[in-house]
């Protein structure tokens, strides 16, 4: 039996409650998978400030390094408001990231249909998009130097280095090749330079797969297809803050960000989290929408220990729970059912254990044919 030991920042506000449902999703897939999962909590964000001063310490940062995955809910919220800049659970989450490595930062936008309502666009815009927003993580301006400021000015830096830009429009054309084969870059080589650059670099990098699509498309008019006709993407590449930017409108046409999962991907490590906040407003109360963070899991069943039948069996499961009508607050339209986080947890749970008897089957018959 394969064993996998993950780390679990919970974080804050909603992030413990949407955490829970998601480890049991992966307790179920690990009784009917044949794979153990080890799981062992740490401290980030402002529950870490509260405990030990700092948002990230340093054994979390080992624990994570020694896990095989890191799964990790939200952090931050408006008590860590006045905490020095440096200490404020987002920079946390920036350290984390840079710690680990994790250049790759991938985000889909998949429309369930059972939800093309509940989006601010017309059902007729958004039937059949989907996107998956590849974003540079550990560059760009959000890391450069010199960086400060003043009671005079303000300043950061943008810069991309050739390994930077070539390893993630590696990441962007593999993925494209494994959906609909098309990639945009997106920047503002108008502008900027280090856009010049990226461009140039993502050329190079197309040569070697050729068989796959290119076109380019300066981030502000990439804002205005997005949400005028999402469906002419496929893959996006961009770099950190055009991805922070593009990756929130393209949640929008999901309806809710509360329905986004991620994968942020390195050469050793690997880190899942909800797209979404800490939703302080709710925490506590079983109302927040544990699906993203669900997704989240079973992106890293897909990604990180290729178990694709798992992950596939928990996306269907959200998307019949959603057919079914059944809906957390966020989400909620006319005609559907209103549940809390747990119940919309044990949906989830009932339709996958219906599901693994006959994907259990599936995946028996395809090892012996
Ligand atoms: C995100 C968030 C973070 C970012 C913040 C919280 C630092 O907006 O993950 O998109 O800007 O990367
Ligand atoms: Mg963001």
């Amino acid at each position: 039996m394969k064993s996998y030991q993950l780390t679990i920042l919970p974080g804050d506000g909603i992030g413990p409650e949407i955490m829970d449902a998601a480890l049991q999703v992966l307790d179920l897939v690990s009784q009917e998978f044949n794979v153990t999962f080890d799981y062992e909590e740490a401290l980030f964000g402002g529950c870490s400030i509260d405990s030990n001063g700092v948002p990230l310490t340093d054994e979390t940062i080992e624990k994570c390094r020694q896990s095989d995955a890191v799964l990790m809910g939200a952090v931050g919220g408006s008590q860590w408001d006045n905490q020095p800049h440096e200490n404020k659970p987002e920079q946390g989450l920036l350290k984390l990231r840079e710690s680990l490595g994790l250049y790759a930062n991938l985000r889909p936008a998949t429309i369930y249909n059972a939800l093309l309502d509940a989006s601010s666009l017309k059902p007729s815009v958004l039937r059949g998009a989907d996107i998956m927003v590849v974003r540079e993580l550990t560059g760009g301006i959000y890391f450069g130097s010199p960086r400060g400021m003043d009671k005079d000015k303000g300043w950061n830096t943008l810069t991309y280095t050739k390994e930077e830009v070539e390893r993630i429009a590696r990441t962007a054309f593999e993925l494209a090749r494994k959906r609909n084969n098309r990639v945009t870059s997106i920047h503002k080589a108008n502008v900027l330079e280090s856009s010049q650059f990226w461009r140039e670099v993502v050329e190079d990098v197309h040569k070697e797969f050729p068989d796959v699509f290119l076109n380019e498309m300066y981030v502000d008019n990439a804002a205005m297809q997005l949400v005028r006709d999402p469906k002419q993407f496929d893959v996006i590449v961009t770099q950190n803050m055009f991805g922070d930017i593009l990756s929130d409108i393209s949640a929008m046409i999901t309806g809710s960000l509360g329905m986004l999962p991620s994968a942020s991907l390195g050469e050793k490590h690997a880190l899942y989290e909800p797209v979404h906040g800490t939703a302080p407003e709710i925490a506590g109360q079983n109302k927040a929408n544990p699906l993203a963070m669900i997704g989240s899991a079973a992106m890293m069943l897909d990604y990180t220990f290729e178990m694709p039948e798992a992950a596939g069996m928990i996306y269907d499961a959200i998307g019949e729970v959603l057919e079914l009508g059944f809906r957390t607050e966020d989400i909620a339209s006319q005609n559907t059912s209103v549940v809390s986080t747990t119940e919309m947890r044990n949906l989830v749970l009932e339709r996958c254990a219906d599901k693994s008897d006959t994907i259990i089957e599936m995946v028996r018959m395809s090892y012996e044919g």
